[in-house]
């Protein structure tokens, strides 16, 4: 008999955490918009509640009886199944927003007098927390550039011996500068003792789940706003967190209580968007190689943010080789001015839309100084190595030839 060939993502996403004749044979998941769900007996009821509750460990084989739709629900638990594909993680939890998931899973994480180390720059929501709200609850939260090397991050992770977290946004947005995955490990694991693990969290929205495992290279948790590449196309807010089964367990109880969970038609939105993740951000990346190579000899641009060119430098281009393989959809780049010049190519897109966010199959650009980043004080963009002359592209699904057309025209405006 031949040997069975071990089904790859692109073909898990579409069996797993289904079972059609659950659902009168249906190929496709309905729809299952309820708040609540009937207990076949009573004490079905008390057994599901323990678990919710982490009162007991699950039993070989149970499957628990769905309870209410805040804590779990057939939509979100087929979504949640399937999605770990990629990243090849134990378990997932979906949520209500990207915010959603990373503040849930800190406040699932962190207590009073642990310090967390993060990558700046950071997604401005992220920022905010570890800025501002984190503190308040007793948390010292402690930025790092984000391209420190190991020895760098040693002596800051020494410096505060209560670190409980390495909290890394990975390419860096919008400088796309990537974090060393495994030197965070390593000084995660040094500083570690058998009764307290120093965690190591990941955001991977910028190139995961197609181009980026952290997973595989050393993560605790891997973070996702699924507003993005896994939606797809820009018409829903979702988030995920995937680790192994016990730390996803606990948030997952952190979700029911704080209510940051998703609803059922928004899971059934982004199961539809699976089976084109791979597709779309292959065609995205390759979209944007084109505008990249137009943006890197175009007489108007001071300088290309990509993960993995050479002008990234040569320690970039060892991580992205090392970490990534691909570079994605989002690139960033200068124009010869500052703000003004910079707003005449963004006021003259035609076929690109003026807009934040990223990851949907339509091209959309916008100026991270004034726009995404516009909570941090100058000085902190200075430092975190971006300028008022930036822009930021997340290039989609048009015709690349249409795109640089659109570009080289708004580009004369400088
Ligand atoms: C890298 C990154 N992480 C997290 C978030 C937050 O996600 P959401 O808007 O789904 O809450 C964003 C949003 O833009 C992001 O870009």
């Amino acid at each position: 008999m031949s040997e069975r060939r071990t089904p790859s993502p692109q073909t898990l996403i579409f069996e797993k955490g289904y079972d059609p004749q659950r659902s009168e044979g249906a190929a496709v998941p309905p729809v299952f918009r309820t708040s609540t769900f009937i207990f076949k007996k009573a004490m079905d009821g008390k057994r599901a509640f323990e678990l919710a509750y982490g009162l007991r460990p699950r039993e070989q084989g149970e499957s628990p009886a769905l309870i209410y739709t805040r804590v779990n629900n057939p939509n979100s638990e087929i979504l949640e199944d399937r999605v770990t594909a990629w990243d090849g993680a134990e378990a997932a939890a979906l949520f209500s927003s990207g915010m959603g998931a990373i503040s849930s899973t800190c406040l699932t994480l962190l207590r009073p007098g642990d310090t967390i180390l993060f990558s700046d720059p950071i997604y401005g929501g992220t920022e905010y927390l570890f800025r501002k709200l984190l503190p308040e609850f007793g948390i010292q939260t402690v930025p790092f550039p984000s391209g420190a090397d190991e020895v760098a991050l040693a002596a800051l992770a020494a410096a505060h011996t209560s670190t409980r977290m390495i909290f890394i946004e990975s390419p860096a947005n919008p400088t796309m500068e990537l974090c060393d995955m495994p030197a965070a490990r390593r000084v995660a694991d040094r500083l570690s003792t058998p009764e307290r693990r120093v965690l190591v969290l990941i955001d991977n929205t910028f190139l995961g789940p197609i181009f980026s495992q952290p997973l595989r290279h050393g993560a605790d948790v891997v973070l996702y706003s699924a507003t993005k590449f896994f939606g797809g196309h820009s018409d829903l807010v979702a988030g995920l967190a995937m680790g192994s089964a016990s730390i996803i367990s606990a948030v997952r109880a952190t979700r029911t209580i704080l209510g940051s969970m998703s609803d059922p038609d928004t899971a059934w939105l982004i199961h539809r968007s699976l089976g084109t993740l791979q597709l779309r951000m292959e065609k995205q990346q390759a979209n944007t190689v084109r505008l990249v190579e137009l943006l890197r000899t175009h007489p108007k641009v001071k300088r290309v943010y990509y993960p993995g060119l050479p002008e990234m430098g040569a320690r970039q281009v060892a991580l992205w080789k090392q970490q990534c393989t691909g570079a994605g959809s989002l690139v960033s780049f200068d124009v010869r001015g500052g703000e003004a010049e910079a707003y005449r190519v963004l006021d003259a897109v035609r076929h690109m839309r003026l807009a934040v966010s990223l990851g949907g199959i339509e091209t959309l650009v916008e100026h991270p100084w004034s726009m995404t980043h516009a909570d941090m004080t100058p000085e902190q963009k200075l430092q975190a190595g971006f300028s008022q002359s930036m822009i930021r592209l997340s290039v989609g699904l048009e015709d690349p030839a249409d795109l640089a057309d659109d570009l080289e025209q708004a580009l004369q405006k400088v």
